[in-house]
């Protein structure tokens, strides 16, 4: 019997992919370029429908028609030597999808490659780490509409499911799944730098321990900051350290890695003209963490402020939730405005309440506050910027305060706190009528004669200034 799918690269998003697939219904077979992980696999398939192969040929005749071939091995050119490998066995109309983090250029450059050996490429955005991939993650194909046709019905089978939604919908063309699912990790570093933030709020500011702070999360996670990110952070802030007993986040290096996809979400913003300026913040502060040894040469040179006064904890933990919120809201009008404008400047009419909704379950972003995303977006489909939809709007006039004060005093302790300063920075700057870019157009033509534009008539002008 052919089998209905096959799974290329057997890592842990791989061969959890494999098993998520096999265990609903489909048969799968795999194939990985070294043996051993489909050894592994083999040895621990929990009795699923999945065959081994260890030739791409066998691998590739094994499979139905149109064949369908989810490729999910490390981006960059190893997508491109499976696609050598694979293109002799493939014929006219059969699918490769690449389930990894491609950037979406890369994307487009194989899908043409691939057009003209008639095979169909998808693009496929996964996201929701190695439990997701296995148990239901969120899943954001681009390609043709006809070639997602066909592929669907696994594909929406597999995803996680939100009242009985598949988190899993068409995109658009060519790379609009892995630029979606770009744009969701540049969100994803917002979302954790923030939350980080808050963390330091707690701790260093006002003095809670880490049992608190685990504690000060949970109950968030209660509300409306519910979501995966908050409940994990609670879940690691009361993991102990096997060795010492101490918080495992207390023998945790503070030095943060990356694998790229946040850079380039800010690229691409750069590059297209978008302040995704939170977004680029929290790439910075992993790129800052990671200079440690200067850092701490550092500290014993530049000097930070006097202390200050010991501050009411309950006041001060329901200000930090609500300067994480607004933080959060500022930071997803940010990846938000990043698709809308992307979508125009590409032509690929992405659907932002669809795309809200098919975050609210499997991925790393899920969190309740999608919902509301999704509905702000299903009532104005045009809505220049999340923070102007009236929920929002209301919600970030109530909270302003609040994050002025975390950010005001974090600045007075000498406590950094980039993202959320960013975002209150967005804020002030989105919401500023008449700013001073006028300053900039007459230095520019002063020095430059770069000419300027008049706020009481039309054209163009330049000004003698000396
Ligand atoms: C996801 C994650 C996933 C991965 C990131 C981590 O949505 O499942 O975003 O794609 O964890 O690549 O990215 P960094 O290593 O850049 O933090």
């Amino acid at each position: 019997m052919l089998h209905s799918i096959g799974v290329i690269g057997l890592g842990v998003m791989g061969r959890n992919i494999a098993l998520n697939m096999a265990s609903r219904q489909e048969d799968v077979a795999v194939y990985n370029y070294t043996r051993d992980l489909t050894d592994d696999l083999m040895a621990h398939n929990e009795g699923l429908p999945v065959h081994p192969y260890y030739e791409v040929a066998d691998f590739v005749q094994s499979l139905a028609r149109p064949r369908k071939i989810f490729v999910m091995v490390t981006a960059g050119s190893a997508i491109d030597s499976v696609i050598e490998s694979l293109i002799p066995h493939l014929e006219t109309g059969d699918i490769i999808m690449d389930g990894g983090n491609s950037h979406f250029h890369d994307t487009e450059r194989r899908f043409d490659q691939l057009q003209q050996h008639g095979i169909e490429y998808i693009g496929v955005g996964v996201s929701g780490g190695e439990v997701g991939a296995r148990t239901g993650p969120a899943i954001m194909p681009g390609g043709t509409k006809e070639a997602y046709e066909q592929v669907a019905p696994i594909l929406t089978k597999i995803a996680a499911q939100v009242n009985g939604d598949p988190c899993c919908v068409y995109i658009g063309p060519k790379g609009a799944g892995h630029f979606v699912k770009m744009v969701h990790n540049g969100i994803e570093y917002a979302d954790m730098q923030l939350i980080a933030e808050a963390y330091s709020f707690l701790r260093v500011r006002l003095g809670l321990d880490v049992e608190e702070i685990a504690d000060v999360f949970a109950s968030w996670n209660e509300g409306e900051l519910k979501s995966y990110l908050i409940e994990i952070t609670a879940d690691i802030l009361r993991k102990k350290d096997d060795e010492t007993g101490l918080p495992l986040i207390d023998v945790i290096l503070d030095q943060a890695g990356q694998k790229g996809t946040g850079k380039w979400t800010s690229m691409q913003s750069i590059d297209n003209g978008i302040a995704s300026s939170i977004i680029t913040e929290a790439l910075f502060a992993r790129y800052l963490s990671a200079v440690k040894e200067e850092r701490v040469a550092a500290a014993t040179v530049l000097g930070g402020p006097e202390a200050r006064e010991t501050l009411d904890k309950d006041v001060w933990i329901e200000r930090i939730r609500q300067a994480l919120y607004m933080g959060k809201i500022a930071a997803y009008a940010q990846g938000f405005t990043q698709y809308r404008t992307s979508s125009e400047l590409y032509d690929w009419n992405l659907r932002l309440e669809e795309i809200a909704l098919i975050f609210r379950g499997g991925c790393i972003i899920r969190a309740d506050f999608l919902n509301v995303i999704s509905e702000a977006f299903a009532k104005d489909e045009s809505l220049a910027n999340l923070m102007l939809a009236p929920y929002f709007a209301d919600k970030v006039q109530d909270y302003q305060t609040a994050l002025r004060q975390v950010v005001a005093e974090s600045s007075l302790s000498g406590l950094a706190a980039p993202c959320l300063s960013t975002s209150l920075t967005y804020y002030d700057s989105y919401r500023t009528a008449n700013s001073n870019a006028n300053i900039l157009q007459a230095q520019r033509d002063y020095f430059g004669a770069h000419t300027y534009a008049r706020t009481d008539r039309e054209g163009t002008f330049h000004t003698e200034w000396q």
